[in-house]
């Protein structure tokens, strides 16, 4: 092949990932960085990659120019290169069949320093090993790492398949304003001032939630959008402050009619991206359901340890922790171990007490029960009788039937119980060795409540968002009964993650209008925030409904990774800053004087 061309370079003729042994003899320009760099005295040996592959050159002075040797030598890793030189298959035995290209080597003829690099802050190769506060600092070079770039490439592929499964189900992709009005999704916004209007400002999305809707309203029927979100919230591992949904909205719509839709789109991502085949129809259970059954509406269905309520069997007792849960009208819950009664260390179950505490409870009451009785705090404060009782009890939801393990019960209130036994059900799982590898046990969690109480702001707050259907059967209940209100909503869950989440919506300006009034806005409020989807339901709405996908996270189990930051290319530290181009940062005063701002922020030093 030819290596002429204008450009100063030597272009490649082929990528870094391409060559075989049926190329043998040819000569090829490869280009790339410098990913390997060996110098033996007489001989260079070189791995050269791009974003396809890696292939090894090999320099011997016999082969090239004295002065393509001596460039051969100065060369250092990630420095970029043109190789010009000839494929040489390598005999059987001496192949690398790790490597796409291991089957041949480029005895280089000529070699062009194309640019030269800077010593590296962070490794590339093999597992990260710099503190991830450097990675994000160089996360150019960060995303040069192959498991990062598998990550994007799996992302970019994802994509493509959602694109293509919902058009060809008949979807229109739609783009929604990103400078608009705030979105009730439950976090605060972010807000980008106006200059134009004085005083005034834009919010970031929440999500598209309104505009899909209206979309709905204008007759579209079928809406998909790959749309970027921002919620200014707490951060975890798997969320962050900018992130993206697979937007979803349909008219005249059930949930048995969405659901098949969206089942088949994962299933089929599923088989492509690792080969499993999801169990369909995707089980339904309901909130009230999993959160008796694991106290959280994000239940990890690949292990059992289910909890049970067992208030009603030690309603009796005087043992001083839980008296005072019963009391006050607490929920005493537990969860079992079977098996050895040794399997759980003291330190695994100090930590679990740590847990319940950190959830505002008193302790946990944890026990090894054996023929002989029971140890711990359990076997101090619960009777004989309870304690059979409640081993029974879980049994039966469980199906085991051991009657040695290691019994933990936690009392108090009933979210605290809840939050506490379903992170202590994962640690137990974890710490057991329950949890089996590359399973994908998904369900649907349907019929949540309509609102919660806010004991704060001493108000009903909306569960999922304000613009969620209330069950036709419960309709009656806004007024007399709000927390006994149960709609259509649901979320997708796989492995403890919520991938999805949506709902039937209002289509009834007088309903929406009522829950509005519920959630505690005056009329005045009422019409200032949502003045114009009140207007909009009322010219002909079709009944919908839809659903929103996190396609971060989706790319998160796809990929095997726990963290959101390895499926994001940009993403922002736990602070909601980003390291590479130290945003957020200040703005000049004229920028603020254009924008009607003045800053009350303390001086940086003063804030360190
Ligand atoms: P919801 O708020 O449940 O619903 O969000 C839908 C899905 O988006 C993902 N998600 C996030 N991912 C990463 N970082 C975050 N901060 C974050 N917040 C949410 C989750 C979640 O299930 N408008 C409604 C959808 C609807 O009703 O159609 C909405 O946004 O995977």
């Amino acid at each position: 092949m030819s290596t002429q061309s204008t450009a100063a370079f030597w272009t490649r003729t082929h990528t870094c990932g391409e060559l075989r042994a049926d190329d043998d003899g040819a000569e090829v320009v490869l280009n790339g960085w410098v990913h390997l760099h060996r110098d033996k005295g007489a001989l260079v040996f070189m791995d050269v990659r791009d974003r396809y592959g890696v292939t090894q050159i090999l320099f011997d002075p016999d082969l090239c120019s004295a002065e393509a040797f001596e460039t051969a030598k100065s060369l250092r890793v990630e420095f970029v290169v043109a190789v010009r030189g000839k494929v040489v298959a390598r005999p059987e035995g001496m192949r690398n069949n790790k490597r796409a290209t291991g089957a041949v080597e480029i005895q280089a003829l000529d070699v062009q320093l194309l640019t030269r690099s800077e010593p590296l802050p962070i490794v590339l190769e093999g597992k990260a090993q710099a503190g991830e506060d450097m990675r994000l600092k160089h996360r150019y070079l960060d995303l040069r790492r192959k498991s990062l770039q598998h990550n994007m490439m799996t992302r970019h592929r994802v994509t493509l398949e959602t694109l293509n499964y919902f058009d060809a189900h008949d979807f229109v992709t739609v783009e929604t304003p990103i400078l608009t009005k705030s979105t009730p999704e439950g976090a605060r916004d972010y807000l980008v001032p106006s200059r134009v209007h004085p005083g005034d400002f834009f919010a970031l999305p929440q999500s598209p939630q309104i505009f899909k809707q209206i979309m709905m309203i204008s007759g579209y029927d079928r809406y998909l959008q790959i749309a970027k979100c921002f919620r200014d919230e707490d951060l975890r591992a798997d969320r962050q402050p900018e992130f993206t949904q697979v937007d979803i909205e349909m008219s005249f719509i059930t949930p048995d009619i969405l659901f098949p839709i969206l089942e088949g789109w994962l299933a089929k991502l599923w088989k492509q991206f690792k080969d499993v085949d999801i169990q369909l129809p995707v089980q339904r259970l309901t909130y009230a359901n999993v959160m008796e059954r694991f106290g959280v509406d994000r239940p990890d269905l690949r292990f059992g340890f289910e909890l049970a309520t067992v208030t009603d069997l030690v309603a009796g007792t005087e043992a001083a922790p839980i008296r005072g849960a019963l009391d006050a009208e607490g929920t005493v819950k537990a969860i079992f171990v079977p098996g050895d009664p040794g399997a759980l260390s003291r330190k695994k179950l100090d930590a679990y007490t740590k847990t319940a505490r950190d959830f505002g409870l008193g302790g946990l009451l944890w026990g090894k029960v054996t023929a002989d009785g029971c140890s711990g705090a359990a076997g101090k404060f619960l009777s004989d009788d309870e304690r059979a009782g409640i081993v029974a009890r879980l049994a039966e939801r469980n199906g085991f039937s051991d009657s040695t393990g290691i019994l933990l019960v936690a009392a108090g209130p009933t979210k605290g119980v809840n939050d506490a036994l379903s992170r202590i059900r994962v640690q137990v799982a974890r710490d057991t060795e329950s949890i089996p590898e590359d399973t994908f046990v998904f369900c649907w969690v349907t019929d949540f409540p309509m609102f919660e109480w806010d004991e704060e702001a001493e108000r009903w707050d909306a569960m999922h968002h304000p613009f969620t259907a209330p069950k036709a059967e419960h309709l009656h209940l806004l007024d007399s009964d709000p927390g006994a209100v149960l709609t259509d909503a649901y979320d997708m869950v796989c492995n403890g993650y919520e991938i999805g989440g949506g709902s039937i919506r209002i289509h009834q300006p007088g309903t929406q209008s009522k829950v509005f009034e519920l959630l505690g806005l005056s009329e005045e409020q009422k019409q200032q925030k949502f003045g114009f989807l009140l207007d909009a339901l009322s010219y002909g709405t079709p009944p919908h409904g839809g659903i929103a996908f996190g396609l971060d996270r989706l790319i998160m189990l796809l990929v095997g990774t726990e963290a959101i930051r390895d499926v994001i290319a940009f993403p922002k530290t736990n602070k909601a800053f980003c390291l590479m181009t130290s945003a957020p940062g200040p703005v000049d005063e004229g920028q603020m004087d254009d924008l009607h701002l003045r800053s009350t922020a303390p001086p940086k030093d003063a804030q360190a």
